[in-house]
């Protein structure tokens, strides 16, 4: 069942991204998402980006539902139904977290959480998200951007790869672009670091039951959408491909 929220406040990230504030007053774990309907149109799957008794959801247009979610103004009701997935495990071990893109959006939350230091990835400057908020949580934030106009001139994984080699991490915690995470996680194997990385697949019920968000045998909606290097290792479709919305499985 959806219950009905209001938008409390709407703040643009970047060109293409929003937050959009609600309040709702049930428990959320760092990493789980929420099924979102925007009235008349759709409903989509989103990370939850604040989860205390004030939530809110950071957007990125895409297409059709997420450019309507994204101009809906404070005063305007949309409804959401969740917590959905599992969420990161949080634990005591020295952490690196690596967020891609809109993929900052259930990293946020962690973040607030435990003390970790973290690379932001983007393609370019302007659409670096969260970046004044977390370093008021983490020591070490390094930027990297694809076209050189911020910070190290490369991709989140090079970044990551070279503090991997430096900075003694236990683990890493991920979310980004499936191609970044396929390449982080083979980093990760490389040094024999595990990983708890956060996934995407089309997504239809949200509660195991249409099977629109299988990988392999895994329906991503309640066995992830994080999973960790154990299950990462058992899922040759991860980085290779993925289905779309009528089912059939297309290349990444
Ligand atoms: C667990 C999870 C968490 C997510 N969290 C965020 C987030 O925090 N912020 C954010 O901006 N985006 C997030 N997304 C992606 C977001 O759900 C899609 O971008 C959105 O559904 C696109 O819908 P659209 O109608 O705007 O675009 P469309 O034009 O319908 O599609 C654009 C792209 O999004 C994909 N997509 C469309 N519908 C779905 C769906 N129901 N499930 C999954 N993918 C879909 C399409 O395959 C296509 O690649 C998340 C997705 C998942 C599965
Ligand atoms: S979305 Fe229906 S089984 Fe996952």
């Amino acid at each position: 069942m959806s219950d009905a929220v209001v938008v409390k406040e709407r703040r643009p990230e970047s060109k293409d991204t929003v937050t959009l504030t609600f309040d709702w007053d049930v428990h959320v774990a760092p990493g789980q998402f929420l099924m979102v309907w925007i009235p008349g149109l759709d409903e989509i799957p989103m990370s939850v980006s604040s989860v205390g008794p004030e939530k809110s959801v950071t957007v990125r247009k895409a297409g059709e539902a997420s450019s309507a979610l994204q101009d809906l103004q404070p005063g305007d009701r949309f409804a959401v139904r969740g917590p959905y997935g599992n969420g990161y495990n949080l634990n005591g071990l020295k952490t690196l977290v690596v967020g891609g893109g809109v993929g900052m959006a259930p990293l946020m939350p962690v973040l607030r959480t435990i003390y970790a230091d973290l690379v932001i990835g983007a393609r370019s400057s302007d659409e670096i998200l969260f970046e004044e908020e977390a370093s008021r949580y983490c020591n070490v934030i390094r930027i990297s951007t694809d076209d050189g106009s911020q910070g190290f001139h490369g991709n989140a994984v090079q970044l990551a790869e070279s503090l991997m080699d430096e900075g003694g991490y236990e683990q890493v915690i991920a979310c980004g672009p499936e191609i970044m995470l396929y390449y982080l996680f083979q980093a990760c194997e490389r040094r024999g670091i595990p990983c708890q990385l956060s996934l995407e697949r089309y997504m239809k019920c949200a509660v195991g039951i249409c099977g629109s968000c299988m990988l392999g045998k895994e329906r991503v909606c309640v066995d992830g959408p994080v999973f960790d290097s154990g299950r990462l290792r058992m899922l040759p479709e991860f980085g290779r491909s993925k289905r779309d919305p009528a089912g059939r499985l297309i290349r990444i």
